[in-house]
């Protein structure tokens, strides 16, 4: 296997996690009314999986294993784009959360930007997907021989591994600092 195959399957849950997303953002624009359950969910799933695991591989291996390729300029410019929208990403994600806790605090002018901001995240995932699926992965792995292609799965799987126990640890943190 390649290492963009692990890469392309977490794009297909991210993309039906979003979708799904987006349906429950339009029930919520109808009842005029929000379940934070549907927030907090979908912000764990993009925090945790779509950014941290997903677009950790990317950066923290990838991207870092590429810098050191003699990329095409067309590459590199679809490379910082990528990068770029990644940080977009968790500024609206931030933002999604600060505008559900105000929300929360009785804010109820609060939920026509939830709506946008989630709506944004639900559009904006397939693009970005898209640009990796059609425009880059497929010329970056190239740069990569066979072997450097089986250590950077290898890599990607450590990284994986990881992740399930930094998840758990931030939970810990979370939840010893809380005072309810
Ligand atoms: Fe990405
Ligand atoms: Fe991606």
């Amino acid at each position: 296997m390649k290492p963009i195959g692990p890469l392309m399957w977490e794009h297909r849950l991210i993309e039906k996690m979003l979708s799904s997303m987006m349906r429950h953002i339009d029930n919520i624009e109808k009842s005029k009314n929000v379940n934070p359950l549907i927030i907090d969910i979908a912000v764990d799933f993009i925090r945790t999986y779509a950014d941290r695991t997903h677009h950790g591989k990317e950066e923290e291996i990838l991207f870092r294993d590429l810098v050191k390729k003699d990329l095409t300029p067309d590459l590199k410019k679809i490379m910082q784009e990528l990068l770029d929208e990644h940080v977009w990403g968790r500024n609206k994600t931030a933002a999604l959360v600060a505008a559900k806790e105000k929300y929360l605090e009785g804010n109820k002018e609060e939920l026509p930007c939830i709506i946008d901001l989630a709506r944004q995240l639900g559009n904006f995932y397939p693009k970005h997907i898209e640009k990796e699926d059609k425009h880059f992965f497929y010329p970056c792995q190239e740069y990569f021989d066979k072997e450097e292609q089986v250590r950077m799965l290898a890599e990607f799987w450590e990284f994986d591994r990881k992740m399930i126990h930094e998840k758990y640890n931030k939970i810990f943190d979370e939840y010893s600092g809380l005072s309810l």
